[in-house]
């Protein structure tokens, strides 16, 4: 694995005999983990995916993905939460932010049902149009009300354009083996469908079908991903936090948290970062923000951020450590232009690549939070390609898995999600809640 965690900016927030004294709890962390005996061990599907996956599906995978990249100029891919935010993470990570509007041989992917916008799905359905679409519609439940609602549209709108028989052709359907109506109606309606393994939560399923399939329809070698994977699934095979950089994260957390840091902020220099932060946030807010614990889990992007939150982290509240993720090599290289007449001052830099810049910035900063007292973490990667992205997406969950048990949580259910859906289903009047319906009407008049 190539992942190393950099400490220079820690020191002295927590001394290296604070790191120490948590051997014994990391080490019973990890013992839950790898025994099966945690909190929510009926979700441990992750731990051995990267080498322990349905071939089969996987070539079913791929050559569904050859299809789409063939027959359509748009994959609308049709989900929440779990079931979207590790594929958007990807494709952005490794291909770029401006995916869509690159020169490519593979398809424009747009993400529907993460929210219940009028305004997004109608711009959509707009942008669809005179289009040959296809498109993958995630929900391992087959019930959530945001992605059930944009695929009764997208659903329609293909057998509209296509007919019964050519809609089959285009409708893939990724959902649970039995639970909920979706597998049960797709496989009589004829569409193609694969399987999110019981045992995978939705916030740790990016490298099952749920996040492969949109991985793949965008060109990204997801053999490579799952490589990765298994890299960083060998490299922290190990409870000492000396030789396991994940487990090592887990305890500085945990450690910070004990200080007083309540919000963890990570940074990204690179907008390619900005939705991995989302798929991170997400990760890390449900799985320890529970029982009334756990890190705020925020994000910026840098430099851009230095202008907006810049002031705030610097000298505001005290109750926040970053952890900065920096891609060594993030392919592309551009040099500063030399202007004649110097208008900016800045041809002290011309010639330099900006990427030195980027890093200069970095760096900068770094020295600036921690004179403002931020605790800062470094976890360095060799560069933005498939098999980087899997090994930090292990190194995350499993860095996730053991922040939960460190902290005491069971970093595998999330049923604070509930609170929401249960009040909006009794207010849009779903059978089954009327005396909810009733209770919630009297507070809101009062
Ligand atoms: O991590 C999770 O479990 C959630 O974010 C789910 O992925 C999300 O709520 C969507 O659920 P479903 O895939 O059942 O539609």
């Amino acid at each position: 694995m190539k992942i190393t965690l950099s400490d220079k900016f820690l020191r002295p927030f927590v001394a290296e005999h604070e790191e120490e004294y948590m051997q014994p709890f990391a080490s019973v962390a990890y013992d839950l983990l790898k025994s099966g005996k945690g909190q929510g061990n009926d979700f441990h599907g992750w731990v051995n995916l990267p080498v322990d996956y349905d071939r089969d599906e996987f070539k079913r995978i791929k050559a569904a993905s050859e299809k789409i990249k063939k027959n359509s100029d748009i994959l609308v891919v049709i989900g929440i939460g779990g079931s979207y935010l590790g594929a958007r993470a990807a494709i952005e990570f490794v291909k770029s932010p401006l995916y869509n509007n690159l020169k490519k041989d593979t398809p424009d992917i747009y993400f529907a049902g993460n929210n219940i916008s009028t305004t997004a799905l109608t711009e959509l359905l707009s942008i669809c149009e005179g289009k040959d679409i296809s498109i993958n519609v995630i929900s391992k439940s087959g019930t959530t009300t945001e992605p059930a609602i944009a695929f009764r549209v997208f659903k329609s709108l293909l057998v509209e354009k296509y007919g019964l028989e050519g809609a089959k052709d285009r409708i893939f359907v990724t959902t649970d083996k039995a639970r909920g109506t979706l597998k049960k109606f797709s496989d009589e309606a004829g569409y193609e469908t694969f399987v999110v393994p019981d045992d995978v939560g939705g916030r740790y399923s990016v490298l099952t079908v749920v996040g492969l399939l949109p991985i793949a329809c965008a060109g990204i070698d997801i053999d490579e991903l799952m490589a990765g994977a298994a890299d960083a699934r060998e490299a922290l095979s190990t409870p000492s936090i000396k030789e396991n950089p994940a487990l090592r994260y887990a305890v500085i957390r945990n450690v910070l948290k004990r200080k007083g840091k309540t919000t963890e902020i990570l940074v990204g220099y690179e907008p390619y970062m900005l939705m991995l932060s989302e798929w991170w946030k997400q990760l890390y807010g449900e799985s320890s923000g529970k029982d009334t614990k756990g890190l705020f889990p925020a994000s910026v992007i840098f430099s851009t951020d230095l202008h907006s939150l810049g002031q705030y982290i610097q000298e505001g509240q005290r109750t926040m450590f970053e952890t900065v993720i920096s891609v060594k090599d993030s392919g592309a290289k551009f040099v500063i232009p030399n202007d004649p007449e110097n208008v900016d001052g800045l041809n002290f830099i011309s010639g330099k690549e900006l990427d030195y810049v980027n890093k200069t910035a970095m760096t900068a900063t770094l020295l600036a939070h921690n004179d403002g007292g931020v605790p800062n973490i470094v976890i360095e990667l060799a560069d933005r390609s498939a098999r980087s992205l899997g090994e930090l997406v292990y190194f995350f969950e499993f860095a996730c898995a053991m922040s939960g048990y460190l902290l005491g949580v069971n970093p595998f259910d999330q049923p604070g999600v509930e609170a929401y859906k249960k009040n909006m289903f009794a207010l849009l009047g779903k059978p089954g809640y009327e005396d909810r319906k009733i209770e919630l009407e009297a507070r809101i008049d009062k």
